[in-house]
């Protein structure tokens, strides 16, 4: 196998488990970030997010001297023969990507290229989500940093796009055993380089623990640039909208008094529809669906093009966390003064996200409503409390927020939140006793045999 020079700028989800798991099959990997204490801390090998194996997986790095951190990106430039972005791609006002990020660290790639003198090429390889178009932007950043130096003194650069699909709570499952590995450019130089890059993963020839191992190979799909930048937006705008199509079906089912749970085994047995992503609740969140259906909806605009599918995706996932508060509402009548406890603050189980959660929202919604908002979380209670501005009080044991509460509401559904002990809830909640089970995950005949009233979505 051949050995790479690897630098990742950016050191969040994305680039600290890209930069953790290619140290892993064998190559040297330098991770920058701008963030100068996260440096530190990742140096000592103490990771800032919650994510699954990844601490364990950087310390090893760390000890076998395979990955490094440092705040200096035209020193990593001069040593990589591939270098990896994955800096932040937030959403600006308008729901566009603003990739002030992005331009930055072209630019300083175009400038580390003018001042050094290197033998060989420099992949760059996009892993931040951009707009179909980005990756000529990039290289005409990277192209206007350098010539501001003077020019390129002769050093070559490619840029490829090469989309991220890992899940936050399995990233690292997902980065050793993707579905995909996508990857477009112009330059085939550069396309052939990211398959000698990623041929232990493609072969899944490395070293794994997992018995059996889940996956034999993995397909290589190149393409055009722009191809590959649509792929990324495309698969998420697909999933999201996968999810409010079936919390649709769920708002009728409501009403004609069919199961969900029943129609969403019937249709996902399906090959073609597939049985993922059919659970119905309060709907999507997390950091990245609502910024990139957000990003694909402002690049039709752009085009004058209506993206009517997408644009109803968002109406419909506006409108669960709305019901949310309707359930509630339906069962405790006025709000103003009950206690609400909303199990589950991160985004979605097996991670610290709480970037555009359901949580946030929903209590809100409940403070401005007059409830006494009490949330849970294994992991992401102390920064809920900080992002809430108030409107949540966070306890740290999860029966400690059912105490005295009239009506609970299953937020995120972590493996503790799923066990929920029935009658242990039913003893410490006041009367009605409610819980909204805003996931689907508990069974409705057990809620209501340990005396408590369930509300979920579409079980009528
Ligand atoms: N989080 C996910 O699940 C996920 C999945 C697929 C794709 N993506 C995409 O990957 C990109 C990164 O996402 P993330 O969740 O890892 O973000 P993040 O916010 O967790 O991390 C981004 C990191 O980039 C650093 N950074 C910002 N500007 C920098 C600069 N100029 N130089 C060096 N470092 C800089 C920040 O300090 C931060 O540590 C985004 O475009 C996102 O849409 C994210």
């Amino acid at each position: 196998m051949r050995k790479f020079e690897v630098g990742i700028v950016g050191t969040g989800y994305v680039g600290l488990v890209t930069g953790a798991c290619l140290a892993h099959l064998g190559h040297r990997v330098v991770c920058v970030d701008v963030d100068a204490g996260k440096v530190e801390s990742l140096s000592r090998g103490v990771i800032p997010i919650y994510e699954p194996r990844l601490e364990k997986m950087v310390s090893e790095a760390i000890e076998r001297g395979s990955i490094s951190f440092t705040t200096g990106l035209p020193g990593v430039v001069q040593g990589a023969e591939i270098l990896f972005v994955a800096v932040s791609t937030p959403p600006d006002d308008d729901g566009s990507a603003d990739l002030s990020n992005v331009a930055d660290v072209a630019r300083t790639i175009g400038a580390s290229l003018a001042s050094g003198e290197r033998e060989m090429p420099l992949t760059v390889v996009n892993k931040s989500t951009v707009p179909v178009g980005s990756g000529d932007y990039v290289s005409m950043l990277i192209s206007e940093g350098a010539r501001e130096r003077g020019g390129l003194a002769g050093s070559e650069y490619h840029v490829v796009s090469n989309p991220e699909f890992l899940r936050e709570g399995s990233a690292v499952y997902d980065s050793l055993f993707p579905d995909r590995i996508v990857v477009g450019s112009d330059s085939r130089y550069a396309l052939e380089n990211l398959r000698e890059l990623y041929r232990p993963l493609i072969e899944q020839s490395f070293p794994t623990e997992m018995d059996p191992r889940p996956k034999t190979s993995v397909p290589f799909v190149t393409t055009d640039l722009a191809s590959a930048e649509m792929i990324k937006y495309a698969a998420n705008a697909f999933l999201a909208t996968k999810i409010s199509f079936i919390n649709e079906v769920a708002a009728i089912c409501d009403l004609v008094g069919a199961d969900i749970s029943n129609v969403a085994t019937g249709i996902g047995l399906d090959e073609r529809i597939g049985s993922r992503f059919l659970s119905a609740g309060i709907g999507w969140g997390g950091s990245c669906f609502p910024k990139d259906v957000a990003a694909l909806r402002s690049i039709a605009r752009e085009y004058d093009y209506e993206p009517a599918i997408l644009d109803a995706t968002v109406k419909v996932n506006e409108r669960q966390r709305k019901q949310v508060i309707t359930k509630l509402q339906r069962e405790l009548h006025t709000l103003k003064g009950k206690r609400v406890a909303l199990l589950g603050l991160a985004f979605k189980p097996n991670t610290d996200d709480l970037r555009e959660a359901p949580s946030l929202e929903i209590a809100q919604a409940l403070d401005t409503l007059g409830a006494r908002v009490v949330g849970y979380d294994p992991v992401a209670g102390k920064e809920a409390a900080r992002l809430s501005g108030g409107s949540l009080r966070v306890v740290y044991d999860l029966y400690e927020a059912l105490e005295g509460s009239h009506a609970v509401v299953m937020v995120t559904e972590w493996e503790e939140v799923r066990n929920l002990n029935l009658a242990r809830a039913a003893s410490l909640m006041e009367n009605p006793k409610l819980v909204v089970d805003g996931r689907n995950i508990l069974d409705p005949e057990a809620v209501t045999g340990a005396g408590l009233v369930y509300r979920g979505f579409g079980r009528a």
